[in-house]
């Protein structure tokens, strides 16, 4: 019997639907991705509503207040650093998009997390680039072996309709998608492997785990040119968005040599500050919980100009990272700055109130700043050490080795409080540092910071603070 089938045009973004084609999706306003989809009379509604929703009746409101907050609930990854970034473990009926280029993890990352992952539940693992065999065989490279290797079930398909039928067989609690690029819909129209065909595909199966309690992750490949075109389109769909990044392979590092970088660049379930960092080694990736060292040089004895120790916060981590500066005369007319790992508005403007309040010539120098180990360091609690770092480096002084510094540099040369200064100088003392310069602390840490810190030089200005530096007739 031939099934009744009629058209409407749905928005691969947000789902919006329309009896008619316009360029223009009317509700989320994006162009080009109305697409003709096929609605089957008997499941009802078509695209998102198709999995659970016929036979329900219409859809209805409820009191706020008679939700229940703990719905969904979390479950642990059984990864220390993957639950950090989430916000506290994986939330059911979410979305997480993992991204990052390839080569840096993230098939090795949902793997360990699948075979590790706190839950009696079935776990589905979607291959659409490696072939089962090729997952089996990293399976136990990685050492995953026996019961927790026992509950996953793993399909080699990129077609949707495939995994809709594998997905209400199963019945997982916890879907990995390798990767969302290799997925494809006929229901999608036009040709595979398009960006629309992707959000349609990850639109069904975000809306399979809201539907069935479910947690998705969704790998993205993202490689430096087609951030735009590829994963981003997906990030407004999810709940979380996790990249995955690379450090450089700095030598000389005290901690380990390499590592990746886990962050949130989106979270509707927990912060996007927290980081999660690991190293990639024999048996897969490692978590590191034990960053102190890891950003650090080591050095003996003295060290040389233009570099500074600062204790930069990291979600809730506090970290010592060595910002090392460069200041040399501008080749070019204009002077330029050239810094990866802090944003480079952040070093002009400190630069500037470098020149301005303690008229230190640097406009006509090229400044090149680094943070050792690779990090990108965005918290502002850096500022005063980025300023000590330039100062060290157009002067030539070095700083004191064992001095650790936060705070926040404003543009009329003051210093600013910071947040958890007696989080920071625990830190800095549990790993041998005797000094501390930075400002004074905000009302709520003054007391104890007073009472336990006696290293800590509190410096009200850049000025004061150059002093207290290298001592008096500065
Ligand atoms: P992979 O997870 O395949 O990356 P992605 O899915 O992001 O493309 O990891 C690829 C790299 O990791 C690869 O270069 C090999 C390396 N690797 C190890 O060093 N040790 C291991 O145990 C595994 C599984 C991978
Ligand atoms: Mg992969």
């Amino acid at each position: 019997m031939k099934k009744q089938k009629s058209f409407i045009f749905k928005c691969s973004g947000c789902g919006h639907e329309e009896a008619r084609w316009l360029g223009r999706c009317p509700e989320c306003g994006e162009w080009n991705t109305l697409i003709e989809t096929a609605v089957n009379a008997a499941a009802g509604r078509a695209g998102g509503q198709r999995f659970g929703a016929a036979g329900r009746g219409l859809p209805q409101s409820l009191p706020l207040s008679a939700v229940n907050p703990q719905e969904g609930g979390r479950l642990s990854s059984g990864i220390g650093e993957l639950d950090r970034v989430l916000g506290g473990g994986i939330m059911k009926r979410s979305a997480v998009l993992v991204g990052g280029e390839p080569g840096i993890g993230k098939s090795t990352l949902l793997l360990q997390a699948a075979a590790a992952a706190e839950t009696r539940g079935r776990i589905l693992y979607i291959s659409g680039e490696e072939s089962a065999g090729q997952v089996r065989l990293r399976a136990d490279r990685l050492g995953l072996a026996g019961s927790s290797v026992e509950k996953i079930e793993i399909v080699c398909t990129g077609s949707l309709e495939e995994i809709e039928t594998i997905l209400n067989a199963v019945k997982p609690v916890l879907i990995m998608v390798d990767s969302a690029q290799t997925l494809f819909s006929a229901d999608a129209g036009s040709v595979p492997g398009t960006v629309n065909q992707m959000k349609f595909c990850a639109f069904e199966l975000i809306a399979w785990v809201k539907e069935h309690d479910a947690a998705l992750f969704l790998v993205a490949h993202v490689t430096k040119e087609g951030l735009i075109a590829g994963p981003k389109a997906l990030e407004h769909m999810v709940d979380t968005v996790l990249y995955f990044e690379q450090n450089d392979k700095a030598a000389g590092l005290s901690g380990t040599q390499e590592c990746r970088f886990l962050r949130a660049a989106k979270n509707r379930f927990g912060s996007v500050d927290e980081i999660g960092i690991f190293t990639m080694g024999e048996r897969g990736l490692q978590t590191v919980e034990d960053t102190s060292l890891l950003f650090l040089v080591r050095r003996e004895g003295e060290l040389p100009a233009g570099v500074a120790t600062a204790a930069v916060l990291e979600g809730t981590r506090t970290i010592l990272v060595e910002i090392q500066a460069l200041t040399i005369p501008a080749k070019g007319a204009v002077s330029r700055v050239f810094s990866d790992k802090i944003d480079s508005a952040r070093v002009s403007r400190v630069a500037a109130a470098l020149e301005k309040h303690l008229g230190l010539r640097l406009s006509d120098q090229d400044l090149y700043v680094n943070v050792a180990g690779g990090i990108r360091i965005t918290e502002v609690g850096v500022e005063l050490a980025l300023a000590g770092a330039l100062y060290s480096a157009r002067t030539g002084l070095a700083l004191p080795a064992g001095m650790v510094i936060a705070g926040e540099l404003s543009l009329t040369g003051e210093i600013r409080p910071v947040r958890r200064l007696a989080a920071r100088i625990k830190t800095a003392r549990s790993l041998g540092f005797t000094g501390f310069l930075g400002p004074a602390p905000e009302a709520v840490e003054s007391a104890a910071v007073a009472a336990s810190a006696p290293e800590l030089k509190i410096a009200g200005d850049i000025k004061a603070a150059v002093k207290l530096i290298y001592g008096k007739g500065r």
